[in-house]
This record gives C-alpha cells, sequence and structure tokens, in this order.
C-alpha cells in the first residue's frame, strides 16, 4: 500500500506532479479512496523531502491546504482514516499519566572511554574478543537528548517509549507522534517485518531551544538548563499538543528486535551496523547516515574523534561524544553484552560542559520592569571553552529550590551557546562557613521597598523612576526589534544617563550634541550616525514603537498585533477589557496590562512628548487600506483557518485591493471572518460577538466577485 520509502527520480516526480494536480482543484478525477491514498502519500513524500533531506517541496501554504484536504475527506468518510495517515499524529487532550512499558529487549547502556589510552585498551579486547587483527569501526555522534524506544507493527508506529530503567520504561506514543521526522507507517512489510523495535534518542536543535529559553525569560520563567533536560522534560509533558509546539527531532541509530513474518530475510541480510542505518533511512527512519563513517582500526578511530571535538559546535543539535561501534554484526555477535552495556560498542565522551567552581557572593540586578533578579558571582571558571564568573539565578523560587548557600561549591554548565546555569550545590561538601542568600528587602539602586504580588516569582521594585529601571527601558526601547537605535547599547544608555546626556527616552530627541561629540570616543562619524539612527527612529513602523515602549507582557507580536488592529497609537486609550480580550492571545493578565499602560497619565504624556519630536504614532498600512476606493472600502476582513482556494496572504490582498482592511482579531470592529478548515477560537469568539458575518471561503469569493 505504501510506496518504498526510498523514492526514485521518478516516483520523486509523479508525488509531486499528484501534489499540483490535486492543489489545482483536478480532485474530480478520483475515487474518494484514490484521493486518501494519493494526499497520504504525497504527504508522508513531502515530509520525508522535508525532514529527512531538508529540502521541502511544496510550499508552507501547499503542504498545510494538502493536509487539510485528507483531514477534511476523512471526516468525510471515517472508513478511509489509515493509522498510517500523516493526520494520525494529532493529538487530542492531556495524557493522565504514561503507563509502564516493558522494553522487547532491555535498553542498555554504554561504556565510556574519555581518551585514546582508553580507546586502544578497548580496542585490544575487541581484537581479543572476535580473533580479529583489525577491526572495522562504525562511528557515529553520541546525540545528547533522551532516549525511546519504538516499536512497529505491520509497518505502524504503535508504541514510543522512555527508557526508564532500562528495562521498563513510560509509553509516550502519542508524543513521540508529535516529532514529524518519526515515519508513523514505514514499508516493514514488503521485507517480511512483521514487528520491529528500534532505538533512537529525541533531541531539541539548538535554535529551537534557543528561542524557547529567550520566550521563557520573556515571560520571567527560568529558562531550562540545557537541550537534554528540554528533550527528556517535554516527553514527559501532558499535553501532546505542547509537545508538538516544541519541535522535537529524532535520530534512530539501533534496531533492537525484529521479528519476521514468513520467510523473509531481509535484516538477516544486513551484515553490519553501517548497512543497518542505511536500510533504516531507505525505509523512512531519520538515522544517522550523513554523520556515521566506518573507520578501520582504532588510530583512524582515534584520529576521527579528535578531529569531530573540534566541530562539535556546528553541529545544529547538542553531541556530548561519539559512539564507536564495532561494525560487523557477526563480530558484534561474539563479543556479547555484560549487564550493564554492550561490549562491542563504547562511547569516547567529549570534554565536559560543566565544571566545578565556588559561590562567591550574590547581587542583585534591577530589569526595565522593576524585577530584581539574583546574580552569582562565581570564582571564575573555563566551561567548554568559555570562562564564566556571572551566573543568573533568575528568581528567589529557583535559588530556595536549588537550596544554595554563599561559599558553596557548585556545578556550573554551559552547553554550546547556552546561557551558563548553576545546576545545584556540591552539599556534600560544605564545612559549615557557608551562608544563607539574603533576599534584599529594598531596591539595591534606589532603595525603594520592594513588592512581590502572590502569583509570581520575582520580587520587583515599583520606583518607575529608578535608575537601573531607566537605564533598561531606555536600552529596551533603542534595541533591534524596537527602535533599532544603533550605536545606543546597554554601555552608551548608562553613560549618557550617568551624565544627564539622556535621562529618559523622551530625551533621546533632544540631546545635546555639543556634550556627545565632546566625549572620548565619539568623532565626528559616530556622532552623525547616531544622530541618524535616532532621527530614522522617528520613521519606524508603529508595532516597533510599542515594543519598545516595554509594556508588559507585550513582546513583538502582540505588539504587531495591537499596532495592526489600530489606526493610531492612541486609540488604545480608549479600548477596554473586551476589546483586547476579542485580539489573538490576549488573556486577561495582558489586556489588564495593556490597559494599564495605556490609561497612566505618564505614559500618556510621554507618548505626547514622542508625538511633538515627530515620531510615527500611525498605522500607516491600514491608513492607506482603509482609504483605498473599492467595493469594500471601510469593511473589516480576517482570516481563519486554513484557506483551500487561496494562499492567504493572496485572499487579504484581494480584500485590500477593493479598499477593505485586514485585522488581526475578532472585536466589535470587525465585519467579516472568512473561516477555513479547522476554524478555531477565532470563530468561537466571533460566534459569539453576533455582530460578525461569518463567510465560507466560496462565500467571500462571491462577495469579492470572483468566479467560482
Ligand atoms: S547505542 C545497545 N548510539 O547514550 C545500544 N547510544 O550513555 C546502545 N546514545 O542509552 C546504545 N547516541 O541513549 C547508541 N549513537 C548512539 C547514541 C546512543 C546517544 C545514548 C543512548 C544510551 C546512552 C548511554
Amino acid at each position: 500500500m505504501y510506496l518504498s520509502i526510498m523514492y526514485t527520480q521518478e516516483q520523486e516526480q509523479t508525488l509531486f506532479d499528484i501534489g499540483k494536480k490535486i492543489l489545482s482543484g483536478s480532485t474530480e478525477l478520483y475515487t474518494p479512496n484514490q484521493l486518501a491514498e494519493n494526499l497520504r502519500n504525497v504527504i508522508i513524500y513531502a515530509d520525508w523531502k522535508y525532514y529527512l533531506h531538508s529540502n521541502p517541496v511544496f510550499s508552507d501554504a501547499e503542504y498545510d491546504s494538502l493536509f487539510s484536504m485528507l483531514k477534511k475527506l476523512e471526516q468525510e468518510y471515517p472508513h478511509l482514516i489509515h493509522p498510517g495517515s500523516p493526520t494520525q499524529r494529532v493529538a487530542n487532550g492531556l495524557t493522565e499519566k504514561f503507563p509502564p512499558a516493558t522494553h522487547i529487549v532491555p535498553m542498555l547502556s554504554l561504556d565510556n572511554t574519555y581518551n585514546p589510552e582508553d580507546l586502544r585498551d578497548w580496542d585490544r579486547k575487541c581484537r581479543e574478543l572476535t580473533g580479529k587483527t583489525s577491526i572495522v569501526y562504525c562511528v557515529e555522534p553520541k546525540y545528547d537528548g533522551a532516549s525511546i524506544s519504538l516499536v512497529y507493527r505491520d509497518g505502524i508506529l504503535v508504541r514510543g517509549a522512555t527508557r526508564g530503567d532500562g528495562i521498563t520504561g513510560e509509553e509516550i506514543t502519542t508524543h513521540v507522534k508529535q516529532i514529524r521526522s518519526l515515519p508513523l507507517a514505514a514499508p516493514l512489510s514488503d521485507y517480511g517485518i512483521a514487528e520491529m523495535e528500534i532505538r533512537g534518542e529525541v533531541v531539541i536543535h539548538k535554535d529551537v531551544f534557543k528561542t524557547y529559553n529567550e520566550q521563557r525569560i520573556k515571560e520571567g520563567l527560568p529558562p531550562l538548563a540545557n537541550p537534554r533536560n528540554a528533550a527528556a522534560g517535554t516527553l514527559r509533558m501532558l499535553d501532546p499538543e505542547e509537545v508538538r509546539k516544541r519541535k522535537l527531532s529524532a535520530v534512530l541509530y539501533h534496531i533492537s528486535d525484529y521479528v519476521l513474518t514468513q520467510g523473509s530475510n531481509v535484516p538477516a541480510k544486513l551484515h553490519n551496523h553501517y548497512d543497518a542505518l542505511h536500510w533504516l533511512y531507505q525505509l523512512g527512519f531519520p538515522s544517522p547516515v550523513q554523520e556515521a563513517k566506518c573507520l578501520e582500526g582504532i588510530d583512524a578511530v582515534i584520529a576521527f574523534c579528535e578531529e569531530f571535538e573540534t566541530k562539535r559546535d556546528e553541529l545544529p543539535y547538542e553531541i556530548d561524544g561519539l559512539v564507536i561501534k564495532v561494525n560487523d554484526f557477526e563480530d558484534q555477535e561474539k563479543m556479547g553484552m555484560t549487564s550493564h552495556h554492550p561490549r562491542w560498542a563504547t562511547a569516547f565522551k567529549f570534554k565536559a560542559r560543566q565544571a566545578t567552581s565556588k559561590l562567591l557572593r550574590v547581587e542583585f540586578q534591577v530589569g526595565r520592569t522593576g524585577s530584581v533578579t539574583p546574580v552569582a558571582k562565581i570564582e571564575p571558571v573555563a566551561v567548554g571553552g568559555v570562562t564564566i564568573s556571572s551566573v543568573s539565578l533568575f528568581n528567589e523560587d529557583v535559588v530556595r529550590e536549588k537550596d544554595l548557600k554563599i561559599g558553596d561549591k557548585v556545578l556550573v554548565e554551559r552547553a554550546g551557546d547556552v546561557i551558563p546555569y548553576i545546576v545545584k550545590p556540591l552539599s556534600e561538601l560544605r564545612d559549615g562557613s557557608e551562608q544563607s542568600i539574603v533576599f534584599p528587602t529594598h531596591c539595591p539602586d534606589c532603595g525603594e521597598v520592594l513588592d512581590k504580588p502572590e502569583d509570581e516569582a520575582v520580587w520587583r521594585c515599583i520606583n518607575i523612576s529608578c535608575p537601573s529601571q531607566v537605564i533598561e527601558r531606555l536600552a529596551h526601547f533603542c534595541s533591534k526589534d524596537a527602535l533599532d537605535i544603533r550605536g545606543m547599547g546597554i554601555a552608551n544608555v548608562r553613560k549618557f544617563y550617568e551624565l544627564g546626556i539622556v535621562k529618559d527616552i523622551a530625551g533621546l530627541y533632544h540631546i545635546d550634541w555639543t556634550r556627545v561629540a565632546a566625549l572620548e570616543g565619539f568623532g565626528e562619524k559616530s556622532v552623525q550616525n547616531l544622530k541618524d539612527a535616532i532621527q530614522n527612529s522617528l520613521k519606524q513602523p508603529l508595532y516597533r514603537l510599542i515594543y519598545g515602549l516595554g509594556i508588559r507582557h507585550v513582546g513583538i507580536t502582540m505588539a504587531k498585533t495591537l499596532a495592526s488592529s489600530v489606526t493610531h497609537l492612541k486609540d488604545l486609550y480608549n479600548w477596554d477589557e473586551s476589546k483586547l480580550l476579542a485580539l489573538e492571545d490576549v488573556g486577561p493578565k495582558v489586556a489588564s496590562s495593556i490597559m494599564h499602560f495605556m490609561k497612566t497619565p505618564e505614559n500618556q504624556y510621554l507618548i505626547d512628548l514622542l508625538e511633538q519630536a515627530g515620531m510615527n504614532l500611525s498605522n500607516q498600512q491600514k491608513d492607506i487600506a482603509s482609504h483605498a476606493a473599492g467595493t469594500l472600502s471601510g469593511k473589516t476582513f480576517l482570516f481563519t483557518g486554513t484557506l483551500t482556494r487561496f494562499k492567504r496572504s493572496e485572499a487579504e490582498a484581494l480584500v485590500e485591493q477593493q479598499g477593505g482592511v485586514i485585522v488581526s482579531g475578532v472585536s466589535s470592529k470587525l465585519n467579516y471572518l472568512i473561516t477555513g478548515a479547522d476554524a478555531g477560537s477565532k470563530l468561537e469568539k466571533a460566534k459569539k460577538l453576533n455582530t460578525v458575518s461569518i463567510l465560507t471561503e466560496e462565500e467571500f469569493m462571491q462577495l469579492i466577485g470572483y468566479e467560482l
């Protein structure tokens, strides 16, 4: 039923053509059964190109459109749903607990080596046990993630499990199905395989991890220590939908068991690990074929390991070493295993990203929202090639949870380009001289009493004129995502503030340039550049200003939503809670923060000052659109769900061409909501409002006079 996953060029062409044909609307040529099968095959092919070859063949919109067609078809004809259908990754509801899953074969660990001598000793044992004079090894990365076991029965992924104690893990099938690089089905029956257990590692790519942690920090949450913890933690989250959002990846490197149906001999025909990795890859599994290398003799292995360690940071994921495996399966068999690890494999561990140091003192830094963050000053220590002397402790809860004390020996970790982190104190090394960390009751900068709202972990200085806060607010206003004033990084902002050249945000537009020119390090050119950067900031789009104002809980995406919902910043002065709540992703906390900011006289005064300085406060795009003449003039539109006839951007352009206005949220100002497949919360909101015309895609086409 499934095409073999290693597609020939011809098969690729055929699947691409079928996809295009379906996208062009020529679906009437197929019976529902044929259409479902074609859609399944095209989507599985598209996933394969995307996840195993990083080479997408359809645009995101085209992919979404194919996916929603398949979903619609399966809704209409439930008997067409196949367990291997790409739609079956979708999870509904929370997982209450993870039932135990006994592994078919125990999940063993690996023995470790740390230097060339260890490797030579191991090679000697390998030669003794196999009786060979020279051995071919297969070397591959040691992925630093969470181990998983997958069971495929009749070609379908039927069970995913964590390692647990090696004998029994936890069943996480729904969760592993959220990992898009893992196939839900593979043509194993073509090889007479009834059941197969595969081992591998779930990892989070460094860039995904970084973005995720940045988000957590913005939300006032402590970042996760490293991608490994993030991967393991994600697999045990209750909501599979959250798992999907975390964009996990997986690598599969070991077939631990298989059961044949009839007289097949294919896995038996695989003679070595390297071929097995390639075979897995051909079946559509994400095995490390690009990374794995066969080398003869331990000298070649040692040279490879040493070379690879220098390139460790170039990889998109974290590895903590390399795994060296005796390549030949017969040799592996001869060598066998201990109760702890196979004798035919060993890990070559890279230099640790962890080191011990001593906690000297804790300083408290005040951020732009007044948050007081404890920062550990530690004895300088080199971790992963970088010297660390300062490590954020995030908030009081983190300090209490870790039970940190001044004078403690601490374990510090820094993985790749991840921010350094104190893993734990080495409490067993305490000598009684350690002292508790005392949290200040008053702001370390301005002396104001600190406040801690009940539902928060962070103490705050509530004096908005607190110098530390003003400096941080200024730096945020000038930052890249906000008004993007190059040359006004934190160091210059602090300098200008301390010299009284810029005292607040509005002051940026009234700088006494003769004073700046007199400063050391400010030549004619750099003064002119700074002047230009400040001048240009006046013309920035509205969302950058909204973000730059530093309203709590308003990140860049929210700033864009707000900007596109108004024609002028001051419109927001009159927005009430219900209007704000109708916007996408706005909950009570965010709404209250925006309302509070917009109604505070000091903030309104700042906005007036910026306006006088010539700052753009209008949503220019919207101005243009609403003034355009056309049949839809002045009417507001919003699209939700997956459109099948247009790309969303095309549909929006059609509205704007006719004078309509695209808004980003459902509110009483919205005239038309156009619903594609799987419309969700926006549709619910619009229904409740009772004032919005809800149109299908077809009705929308009629409205704009588009030929059906
Ligand atoms: S082979 C019998 N290969 O490292 C097979 N393990 O520290 C034993 N790991 O539990 C595993 N990358 O979770 C193997 N390329 C790789 C690996 C790998 C990471 C993990 C695995 C194992 C742990 C031992």
